[in-house]
């Protein structure tokens, strides 16, 4: 029923699940994701980035990390799925530095050179065309500027996969109508590309890796990059 390349059947998914969102994750995660965010952005290289886009942003989470992060920049949230950008709307209610509006991360309507920093934090693996999505980022980005790639990836340790591949999918059907969105989501790795593949992808598309990190062994990779303009 879900598939990458019907991107209205990812937008359906999102918005049905939209609402038990954080509170699943938590489940899930056992709270660990919020450890990991923390950490990721932790490793950003700046602390005085202009302008910011946190791409597929759901439920805001990230985006209002970095208003915090950060409360000199300007942060966009964007994401393709209406009941998502609701709840980030919701969420940011009286903050002056950030701002949500719907952008679909494989046509990005806007100019070029325009932020200092990109994050994607486990939004990336639901795309259909990864190359033609990190092309998209490229363009947007000033030279110079950093991207933060964060997401789920096949882990190295069998136990670790049982449990998210297996048990993740079925605990996460307790909480939600839609019993085959938390399946789709941990299938959506297996044409995801690994962590050092993603790196060498980056580096084809003139990114300069900065640092990279691996979480709960092996399933979440993160690669921060710089666009390198020569
Ligand atoms: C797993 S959620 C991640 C949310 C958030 N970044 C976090 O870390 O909790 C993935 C998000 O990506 C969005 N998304 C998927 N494909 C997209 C696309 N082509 N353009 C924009 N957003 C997209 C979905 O709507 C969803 O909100």
């Amino acid at each position: 029923m879900y598939s990458k390349d019907n991107p209205e059947s990812i937008k359906t998914l999102f918005d049905n699940i939209a609402y038990s969102y954080d509170f699943i994750n938590n489940v899930i995660s056992f709270g660990l994701h919020n450890y990991i965010k923390a950490d990721a952005l932790n490793m950003l290289q700046q602390d005085n980035y202009n302008r910011i886009i946190d791409l597929c942003t759901g439920t805001g989470d990230i985006a209002l990390r970095l208003t915090k992060k950060f409360p000199e920049a300007h942060i966009l949230a964007t994401d393709f799925s209406s009941r998502m950008l609701e709840i980030t709307r919701y969420k940011i209610k009286g903050q002056y530095n950030i701002m949500a509006e719907k952008a679909d991360v494989m046509a990005l309507p806007y100019e070029h050179n325009t932020f200092d920093l990109c994050t994607v934090f486990f939004g990336l693996r639901n795309l259909p065309d990864i190359d033609k999505a990190i092309d998209g980022i490229y363009q947007v980005l000033k030279d110079d500027a950093e991207l933060l790639i964060v997401d789920l990836v096949k882990p190295k340790l069998q136990p670790v996969e049982v449990y998210f591949g297996k048990c993740m999918p079925k605990i996460a059907s307790v909480f939600t109508k839609d019993k085959e969105a938390y399946q789709y989501l941990a299938d959506s790795r297996d044409t995801y590309p690994s962590h050092n593949d993603l790196m060498r992808l980056l580096q084809q598309h003139k990114f300069r890796v900065i640092k990279r990190k691996e979480y709960l062994f092996g399933l979440v990779s993160l690669n921060l990059v710089k666009k390198f303009v020569n």
